[in-house]
């Protein structure tokens, strides 16, 4: 087990290339199971999600081997069409492996996924998508049985009732074999469904619409393996943009696509910031107490749940109220206890934080709960006088490649110790 012992007070300044996206990793490692062979997915991010994904891959058959950034993968001989609870409770993305499996074998015996660090996490959309393909669903003992009925998936119309990251990238990979046509509506348009999508395309699916909430998927008997360069990591380089401004640093990221990162650059330039796009860098400089400002999350294009933690700390640091609105998880605010202890001023009420900014944060030992709310407590050490320890850092490796290391390459004072603490 390791922890973060973080000395505050230093500025970040300089220039980090960003990592390729964990949650485009992992919708296009399952879709390698749609077709036998070798892929070469290159600019993988060397994650504990990728590694766990690509452990859950090899116990169904696949062949998955990470060389730094280039994740070679071959389905060529799948022995399983389950995916045991051992895996999928290490990471609920493990459960799109399920429209793959299920348009190419016909059948999948998928664990269900369970909660988060912070509620429930339901897969309903992502079955009534494969039962409108014409899969027949059971749920027995904690596992999905899906079956598709003879002759294979069938073609359909599907509306999600909601936007959502994973049923749409699901039933996306279910549709691509199904026979016939499938029109998904109101389907999530963030830009790791994007690159699935085109991907697909690559292996010889017809598919219309991508990058718009209507998708029309003519079915194809067959696909081909390919290789693919995983698209960069907007979460990432949202959590070190704000990292810097918190800190009054400037820095420049490299190997990003600003317009993921619109709403984040808007609310950042509204908060103070000057930022300076160039092709696929961008420069933040950051000279003042930045000012309060709001947000609420949304679905892309909107500001991304994924960064209304480390927002959060960075309000922290402004001088006066503001206020964050979480719609897409109304209870993802395990960050509040643990920053309060650094001395932060947050209430909740319902899904909405009110942050008092500008009061002195002074170095404390936290707790990590969830990934992205171990990135808010390391922000807000960097800032905090004096010495802070986070505990249970392994939530950090799911998602951030080395982060202390390329955070100390910008100033920052961050140690990663053994420890027996819990
Ligand atoms: C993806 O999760 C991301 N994970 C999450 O990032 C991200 O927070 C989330 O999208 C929202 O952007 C990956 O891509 C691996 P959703 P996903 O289905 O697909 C509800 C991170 O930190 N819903 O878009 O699970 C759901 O409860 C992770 O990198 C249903 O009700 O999210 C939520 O309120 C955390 N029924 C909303 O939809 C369903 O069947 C959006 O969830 C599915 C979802």
């Amino acid at each position: 087990m390791d922890k973060f012992v973080i000395t505050g007070g230093k500025p970040l300044n300089g220039r980090i290339a960003i990592s390729g996206a964990k949650n485009a990793s992992l919708a296009i490692m399952p879709a390698t199971f749609l077709a036998p062979g070798a892929f070469h997915l290159t600019n993988t991010p060397n994650l504990r999600d990728v590694w766990t994904l690509s452990r859950l891959m090899g116990a169904m058959g696949a062949h998955c081997e990470l060389n730094d950034n280039d994740l070679f993968v071959d389905t060529a001989n799948i022995t399983s069409f389950e995916a045991p609870y051992e895996h999928v409770k290490k990471m609920r993305a493990s459960f799109h492996v399920l429209g793959p499996i299920l348009a190419r074998y016909g059948e999948a015996r998928i664990s269900l996924p369970g909660g988060c660090a912070w509620g429930p996490r339901p897969v309903d959309l992502h079955l009534k998508g494969m039962e409108k393909l014409g899969a027949e669903i059971t749920i027995e003992n904690g596992y999905v049985n899906a079956k598709a009925p003879n002759g294979g998936l069938r073609g359909a119309r599907f509306h999600f009732d909601i936007s959502s990251v994973g049923a749409t990238e699901n039933v996306m990979m279910a549709a691509v074999l199904a026979k016939g046509t499938t029109i998904l509506t109101n389907a999530a348009l963030e830009p790791e469904v994007t690159a699935l999508g085109r991907m697909l395309v690559k292996m010889g699916a017809k598919i219309e619409g991508i990058g718009t909430t209507t998708l029309e998927i003519e079915g194809v008997s067959e696909l081909k393996p390919v290789n693919e360069e995983t698209i960069p990591d907007r979460i990432e380089a949202g959590t070190f943009l704000i990292a810097a401004a918190m800190t009054r640093g400037k820095i420049t990221i490299d190997n990003i696509n600003p317009y993921h990162l619109a709403a984040v650059i808007a609310k950042l330039e509204e908060s103070g910031c000057e930022v300076d796009v160039n092709g696929d860098s961008i420069t933040l400089t950051m000279t003042e107490s930045p000012k309060p400002t709001d947000i609420t999350t949304a679905p892309y294009p909107g500001f991304p749940t994924d960064l209304q933690a480390q927002w959060m700390a960075y309000m922290l640091t402004a001088q006066g109220t503001s206020s964050i609105t979480d719609t897409i998880y109304t209870d993802r605010f395990k960050h509040v206890p643990e920053l309060l202890r650094l001395g932060a001023d947050v209430e909740m009420a319902d899904n909405t934080a009110i942050i008092k900014g500008g009061k002195k944060l002074s170095g404390a030992t936290v707790m990590s709960t969830d990934l992205r709310a171990s990135a808010s407590l390391i922000l807000a050490a960097i800032v905090a006088e004096g010495r802070s320890e986070i505990l249970r850092v392994y939530h950090l490796d799911r998602g951030y490649d080395a982060i202390e290391k390329r955070l100390n390459l910008l100033g920052a004072s961050i140690r990663r110790e053994n420890t027996e603490e819990f």
